[in-house]
């Protein structure tokens, strides 16, 4: 496996004086861009907000969070709203593939931010009406989650990841039936 994927750790401790630099951000984003996505319709938006740069932005994000998000992310010096598109731009059918690759846009975010010795969460835990309504973000595109970058406290604390075991979710010949 590669090494970033165990590497990758959504902690909850951010270095909250020490910033994500510009150069930095950059190549997060040009992580995202590269993900694939259906029809190569690149159907995810984000809204990023640093906090030394768009205090007012970095705010509104937070103040969406669930109290218990909260507490940790404010200590992350970027916050990042992942959006999804609802249709396709050229046939402007429905899209139901939208959250699905503004999830794998995320994911490469998160990888590259690891990379880079930084440290990405995402939430699920935030009001997505009032990120729409404070970001006049149009109806057919919907918040997903929020996602805090920045560098990781010392203080945090690693535990091993906690997944299922192997046969609950992969499968081969018919449902329910573990892949061997
Ligand atoms: C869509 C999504 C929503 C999540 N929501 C929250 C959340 O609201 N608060 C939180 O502390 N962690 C949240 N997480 C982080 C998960 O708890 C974490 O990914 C999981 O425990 C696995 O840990 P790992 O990312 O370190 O491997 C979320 C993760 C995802 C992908």
């Amino acid at each position: 496996m590669l090494k970033i994927l165990s590497e990758r750790f959504s902690g909850r401790s951010y270095l909250s004086s020490q910033q994500v630099s510009k150069t930095q951000m950059q190549l997060i984003l040009e992580a995202g861009r590269c993900a694939p996505s259906c029809y190569n319709e690149q159907p995810w938006y984000f809204l990023v907000c640093d906090r030394e740069k768009d205090s007012e932005g970095y705010e509104k994000i937070l103040s969406s969070l669930a109290e218990g998000n909260k507490a940790w992310a404010s200590s992350a010096p970027v916050l990042l709203v992942s959006i999804a598109g609802s249709k396709f731009t050229k046939s402007g059918k429905p899209n139901r593939w939208g959250p699905y690759d503004t999830g794998a846009a995320a994911l490469s975010m998160m990888l590259e931010a690891t990379a880079l010795g930084l440290m990405a969460h995402q939430m699920g835990g935030f009001d997505e009406h009032m990120i729409s309504q404070k970001f006049n973000i149009p109806s057919e595109f919907t918040p997903i989650a929020v996602m805090a970058i920045g560098y990781e406290s010392p203080e945090e604390k690693h535990t091993p990841k906690d997944r299922k075991p192997m046969e609950v979710n992969f499968y081969s010949g018919t449902w329910g039936n573990s892949w061997k």
